[in-house]
């Protein structure tokens, strides 16, 4: 191809609003019936439908029960084990189909047929409940992309023990707040894992976290290889020992409530303490399960890859639940797509023929800056692809359409939220057109709004922007904030519902995320309008990283403002204030940082410390984050006359300026 022909397909691509998904694409999709909508709409029955892709022990007696807003509860009296519908139903007809194909960053690869994930889970359910897990105990996850995951998991599910995975890149720290707030008595961990050819120690953190936790709890410890790589405290339990014990053994699934937790996944709020999302076993099930099915496509007969890690609710929906509960064959990969070299991932797919592929905008960003040569001389063909966590900036879409996809694929854009469990706003892929930068239409069933500050509606389709609120329950919502029904009103209901009310349509929720609806209907989503920053999909609290830096002796004040970055959307800089007599050095800087990554976990590290006399503050003394990350993004300032000192931020551009 010319460069000439190049230009015209990169100007007709960047004039074109819409994309038609190919005709191929819509043959045999999932979902082709726009009055999937209308029947959806029957509210609540409508969700019925992806309740019934699922295996039921009992029937439930009621759709929803929403005489208790906002603790609904979902196919109220139905009873259903989690494990059994990601297992055990596919045995008769795929036992021998692949579950999981797993692929180490060091070459080795395990393919893990759905005959091997029952025999595994089954023994790991034995092991556990030796160990003394019982049905209800929360237990604590802390793995890497190693299929020890999934199967702990599901374990857990099978034996009615809610989960509780914190992502492996967490710090001890981290670790131990989440097991202490869960009440662990239980913690699993792994001697280590390969992370850009180096083996990581992982187990040191749970060392380091026990030391932390208030609680007592049993350390259960999975090994990379077949022996320990390095050494494991005797106060822990080797799981392939427990293992041992167990050969062949069979747990039958214990037969869960619907409303029972399924999991419980830790999230970053306004305050420096991280909340417990507590999801349900069958709404949640029910709704990652036919979400999975009529936006991402899956079949059984696909090799479906989601290169998220299962320690946030990306992993959790669209790499465990949803896909095995579809009964399809997912990859899984331990390592980063940079190493040994920046094709990996397009090696990967071409190895194992994946048709649906599901990534980020910042992997989508990061795969644009190596450029399309290292794309070269792979043979992959996607059919679907999907983008989650950030919005996608339409130059990224495009290159992702053009370049991964050659033009053939559909993308969906998948706006959610851990609370949520599964996607709510995005196309169904063979009903709607793509645009690039919008989400697109609400998912069936969903019924968002946006509102003004004041909690009035914006008219729909109006363009302008708002408060993106969703004004009716779903069943992949969060059930609450694990021991703190407060926090959860609070959180997400209090700002627009009339919370005295019991009529249900009073309550709204409030995503916390800016949108706008053009006038095609389509939604844009804009971005956290909380202190919540969104670094690379990742959701960081600027509380939980001002409390990190807060430990450092020496800094007076911290605040942390969200700066642009075209790599990973935002990052966090860090304006501090220092102790009287103390010197602004590049050692205390490196101290910062350092209580970030011990607080939090190295994902976390400030992109910039920036020292200052004073930080802006209102005249009741509330930090203005706002107005620091006016001066990040070296934008206008916005309104200073609620300052105590309406110089301070003109001051603080000047210092930065001058150093
Ligand atoms: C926040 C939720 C559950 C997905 C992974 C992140 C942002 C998520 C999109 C999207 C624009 C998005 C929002 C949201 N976000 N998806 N498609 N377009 N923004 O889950 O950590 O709970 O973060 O991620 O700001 O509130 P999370």
């Amino acid at each position: 191809m010319t460069t000439d022909d190049e230009l015209t397909i990169e100007s007709r691509l960047a004039e074109q609003e819409y994309f038609e998904p190919p005709t191929e694409f819509v043959g045999q999709a999932n979902m082709t019936d726009p009055g999937v909508y209308d029947r959806f709409d029957e509210f609540p029955e409508g969700f019925e439908e992806y309740a019934a892709m699922l295996d039921w022990d009992e029937h439930w007696d009621e759709v929803l029960d929403d005489s208790n807003p906002p603790f609904y509860e979902w196919f109220v009296g139905g009873k259903l084990n989690a494990s059994h519908n990601c297992i055990d139903r596919h045995l008769d007809e795929r036992k021998n189909q692949t579950a999981l194909l797993w692929e180490g960053e060091d070459g080795e690869q395990r393919n893990v047929s759905y005959q091997d994930l029952y025999r595994e889970v089954n023994e790991m359910a034995a092991a556990l409940r030796s160990a003394g897990v019982g049905e209800d105990d929360i237990v604590t996850i802390h793995l890497p992309m190693v299929p020890a995951l999934p199967i702990t998991m599901l374990a857990c599910a099978r034996i009615g023990a809610p989960h509780s995975v914190v992502f492996a890149g967490f710090s001890a720290s981290a670790l131990a707040e989440r097991v202490d707030d869960a009440d662990s008595d239980h913690v699993v961990t792994i001697d280590g894992y390969y992370r850009r050819g180096d083996f990581l120690e992982h187990i040191e953190k749970a060392d380091e976290a026990m030391a932390e936790v208030d609680v007592d709890p049993d350390v259960l410890a999975w090994t990379r290889h077949d022996e320990p790589q390095v050494e494991v405290s005797d106060d822990y339990t080797l799981v392939s020992e427990l293992l041992a014990d167990h050969r062949g053994e069979r747990v039958a699934p214990v037969s869960r409530d619907a409303e029972d937790p399924l999991f419980l996944m830790y999230t970053s709020g306004t305050t420096g303490q991280p909340k417990g999302c507590q999801h349900r076993t069958g709404g949640y099930l029910a709704y990652a399960t036919g979400t999975a099915k009529y936006d991402e496509d899956i079949k059984p007969s696909d090799t479906y890859w989601c290169s998220a890690d299962i320690g946030w609710i990306t992993g959790h929906s669209y790499i465990v639940y949803g896909p095995l509960s579809l009964g399809t064959t997912s990859v899984m990969y331990e390592g980063t797509p940079d190493y040994p070299h920046r094709g990996r991932t397009w090696e990967i797919a071409e190895k194992y023929d994946v048709d649906i592929f599901h990534t980020s905008p910042t992997a989508v960003r990061q795969f644009m800056k190596w450029g399309e040569e290292e794309l070269e001389g792979y043979d992959f063909d996607f059919r679907h692809m999907t983008t989650v966590g950030e919005p996608i900036q339409p130059e990224a879409w495009l290159w992702y359409y053009k370049h991964v996809g050659d033009e053939s694929a559909v993308i969906v854009d998948t706006w959610w939220q851990t609370e949520n469990g599964g996607h709510m706003i995005t196309n169904l892929p063979a009903i709607q057109d793509m645009k690039p930068g919008s989400a697109g239409h609400p998912a069936p069933g969903i019924e968002p709004a946006i509102l003004d500050d004041a909690g009035e509606e914006i008219a729909p389709e109006s363009g302008e922007a708002g408060n993106l609120a969703i004004t009716r329950p779903w069943p992949g919502m969060l059930q609450t904030v694990h021991g703190d029904d407060e926090r959860f009103i609070d959180e997400y209901w209090e700002r627009f519902s009339d919370t005295d009310s019991d009529d249900s349509v009073d309550w709204i929720y409030e995503a916390g995320d800016a949108a706008v609806q053009g006038t095609d209907g389509y939604y844009r989503i804009l971005g956290r309008l909380d202190d919540v920053m969104n670094v690379a999909g990742h959701r960081l609290g600027t509380m939980e990283l001002e409390s990190a830096i807060a430990e450092v002796e020496d800094v007076a004040e911290a605040a942390v403002a969200a700066r642009d970055d075209a790599e990973k959307g935002e990052v966090p800089d860090v304006y501090v204030t220092v102790r009287e007599g103390v010197e602004e050095t590049e050692e205390l800087r490196e101290r910062i940082v350092e209580s970030v990554e011990e607080g939090i976990g190295k994902f976390a590290r400030p992109s910039n410390v920036l020292f200052v006399d004073e930080l802006p503050k209102t005249r009741s003394g509330k930090i203005m984050r706002r107005l620091l990350e006016d001066i990040s993004n070296d934008e206008e300032l916005g309104n200073t006359s609620t300052l105590a000192d309406p110089s301070v931020p003109e001051t603080i551009r000047d210092q930065l300026q001058a150093d």
